[in-house]
């Protein structure tokens, strides 16, 4: 270990270094905790929870492509009180930031949910905006300035103390008109990217390879839109940015902190090699020492534009 102060601070919420794990690529921590101590991370992003529990989408539901995955798991989880009865004591064993992450079907379902979350004690609500509003046609909420607001201010208004971070979706023609709505409803954060949507043909079968023929791309892949749509949002809003899309090193974070993130969140590189977040910190301090500099928030939008 480094002499680097690794720790940062994401509205509030200090964190004993930058690197989180994305919601819904690992699980409630269990089994990741087989191969390193939690405490390690500077947060966890919880499974994506819904009010009541789902089963999520028939498989296959999960598919390859060049460097990255697409999914569409469709929010399978055990309910928000499930959560907060058998999994929130088990992540709080750990001496580590826990971040719930909720997906509604109105906004009413996340104000429930973000109070039943507040009073259980979670460290910060991240909200999942890339799920489809029943009351506005399966329009995703994410995806409008006017529901992303909504969602945010409902979120707040239940939410106490905790701080809520809204999740961007990155399907959108300008990132920043849902940024600056959901800033101007009170988020307290953004992260950012969630998966974009995509699509793989068997051309033997001529069948897509998901059963909801479409899904969502995540992994290296993505790495370069999450970077641009961070540094966009970084100049458009003065809230932080937890940044993530296909981090699987220390390098990959650097960019998306000298874009404008103050955290980064690893996702599908977990999936490879469980150890990533471990890696991604340590490649981050290496960074920081070669540099010169004494601590990683120094990173944080440090960008140079042309
Ligand atoms: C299998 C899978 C499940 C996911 N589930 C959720 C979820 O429940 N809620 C959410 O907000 N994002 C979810 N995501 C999106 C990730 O949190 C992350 O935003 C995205 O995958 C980009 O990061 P990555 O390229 O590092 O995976 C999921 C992604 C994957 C691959």
């Amino acid at each position: 270990m480094s002499n680097i102060d690794l720790s940062v601070t994401l509205a509030g919420m200090t964190m004993k270094n930058p690197v989180v794990v994305a919601s819904g690529t690992f699980g409630f921590g269990r089994e990741y905790n087989q191969f390193f101590d939690l405490s390690e991370l500077g947060g966890i992003c919880a499974k994506g929870l819904t009010l009541h529990r789902r089963e999520g989408n028939p498989a296959p539901r999960i598919a390859e492509t060049p460097m990255g995955i697409l999914n569409s798991v469709g929010l399978q989880n055990p309910g928000v009180d499930a959560f907060i009865a058998e999994e929130l004591p088990f992540l709080r064993q750990f001496d580590t930031r826990v971040i719930a992450n909720i997906s509604g079907n109105t906004p009413e379902e996340y104000g429930i949910m973000c109070e039943k979350l507040a009073g259980a004690g979670v460290d910060m609500i991240e909200v999942n905006i890339s799920c489809p509003n029943v009351k506005a046609g399966g329009l995703a909420y994410g995806t409008r300035p006017e529901l992303a607001a909504e969602v945010t201010e409902v979120a707040k208004a239940h939410a106490g103390s905790v701080p809520v971070m809204v999740k961007l979706s990155p399907n959108v023609t300008d990132i920043t008109q849902i940024a600056k709505a959901v800033e101007g409803a009170g988020a307290d954060a953004v992260s950012l990217i969630n998966t974009i949507r995509g699509m793989r043909i068997d051309v033997n079968t001529r069948r897509p390879v998901l059963k909801m023929n479409t899904g969502g791309l995540s992994g290296p892949a993505v790495l370069p839109v999450a970077v641009r749509m961070v540094w966009e949002v970084a100049q458009a809003v003065n809230i932080p940015i937890l940044g993530m899309g296909g981090v699987a090193k220390g390098e990959d974070a650097a960019q998306l902190m000298l874009a404008g993130a103050s955290a980064v969140a690893v996702g599908t590189a977990l999936f490879a090699d469980p150890f990533t977040p471990i890696k991604v910190r340590e490649g981050l301090a290496a960074i920081a020492e070669k540099q010169g500099l004494s601590n990683l928030r120094e990173l944080t939008g440090g960008v140079k534009p042309w």
